[in-house]
């Protein structure tokens, strides 16, 4: 089978798909991002697909990213040889179909999505991420599918590709600041959790920088199936959305919800940050805030792309002596590195809710700073 047949393939694929969720119905996409890369996540069957369709000679159509993986580029984590072998096996195989391999769940860091454009991205948070703050259009597809649809070039076309399928259909008062990134995920947890599906039209909040908005749109697409909100002044074309309005639901947000969901258990085995992985400053804010105490007594890490690595390795190499682990494109959900671990303390509610999940960790979820001070105590 050549490229040709190998694209009909993927074409029948996501048309079969598109028959069952969306009347048949498919929109061209732009850009793609698979997820499902980890070895971890998708096991030998997982392996099996991909080198089949990169034997079958198979190409993505269009420019498509890769999520983070089992092990990272830099070798720190310490993993079985099989899971070692897999992934080289699931990299290369991504790397014949003409995937980018930027091990990134925020791939919004350098694929400039425009608004009203179509997208076919698998992972949750960033799809959330752009539907919210780039209100460029995207499902949270299946990863299959998201790469089925990359070497197809277009995805079906289900309710978030269509103008009907975007109206808000609840409203949400916030009724508090969020101070920081932590505060930001809890007010998107506790909107998803409350809500559970739809699209909400949420007032009142200011996210403070750009990693609160990363943590607000992972943590409501991970305590729900939501992957679109509206926020008021902050999402494109806000204004328009607030008058297509059809709300069958109002809730309201206060800071004493937040404060439940804080909780600290006991002196951690290590600390996590970079939960979707962090930016450039929030990995030298850490490093930072580590170097200005001394080394850690425990284990710091924080996770962040293969990119952002780059610009930033001089740091992260000298920060093994103070005991601050950076990984880049990996992260304690995605590998196995983290079952040598009994307790973790993040500032990221997705963090939390699936270490403690998928490896059966203690999960402590604090401020940024507190779980610093937790690396001392
Ligand atoms: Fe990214 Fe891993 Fe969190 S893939 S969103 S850092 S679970």
């Amino acid at each position: 089978m050549g490229l040709r047949e190998a694209r009909e393939y993927a074409r029948e694929a996501v048309l079969k798909v598109a028959d069952a969720v969306s009347g048949g119905e498919v929109v061209p996409i732009d850009t793609a991002h698979v997820s499902g890369v980890s070895y971890l996540t998708i096991g030998d069957h997982g392996v099996e697909f991909l080198k089949r369709l990169a034997s079958l000679g198979a190409r993505v159509s269009v420019f498509t990213t890769a999520n983070p993986a089992a092990v990272d580029t830099g070798g720190v984590l310490e993993v079985d040889r099989r899971t070692a072998e897999a992934q080289r096996e699931i990299i290369a195989a991504l790397r014949a179909l003409g995937v980018s391999v930027v091990l990134s769940c925020a791939p919004y860091e350098f694929v400039l999505v425009r608004p009203r454009t179509a997208h076919a991205w698998a992972e949750s948070s960033a799809a959330a991420y752009i539907n919210t703050f780039k209100d460029a259009w995207t499902d949270k597809v299946p990863g299959p599918l998201a790469l089925l649809s990359a070497i197809a070039g277009f995805a079906p076309r289900t309710q978030l590709y269509t103008p009907e399928g975007r109206r808000p259909t609840a409203l949400v008062r916030v009724a508090f600041k969020p101070r920081d990134p932590l505060e930001a995920g809890i007010v998107g947890a506790l909107i998803g959790e409350r809500l559970g599906h739809g699209v909400p039209y949420v007032s009142g909040i200011r996210l403070p920088d750009e990693a609160s908005r990363r943590e607000f749109a992972a943590a409501l697409s991970t305590y729900s199936s939501i992957v679109f909100a509206v926020i008021e002044g902050a999402t494109p074309n806000w204004a328009e959305y607030a008058r297509a309005a059809d709300p069958g639901e109002r809730i309201e947000i206060e800071g004493s919800d937040v404060q439940r969901l804080l909780r600290c258990a006991g002196v951690p085995d290590a600390v996590y940050v970079g939960c979707p992985l962090a930016d450039v400053e929030t990995v030298l804010w850490v490093i930072n805030e580590v170097a200005r105490r001394g080394p850690a007594r425990r284990p710091v890490y924080v996770s962040t792309s293969p990119a952002a690595y780059k610009l930033v390795e001089r740091q992260a190499r000298a920060a093994l002596r103070l005991n601050v682990v950076i990984l880049a494109g990996s992260c304690l959900v995605v590998s196995p590195h983290a079952r040598r671990l009994k307790s973790i303390a993040t500032d990221s509610a997705k963090a939390a809710f699936y270490i403690s999940r998928l490896h059966g960790i203690r999960v402590s979820l604090c401020r940024r700073e507190d779980c610093i001070k937790l690396a001392y105590a």
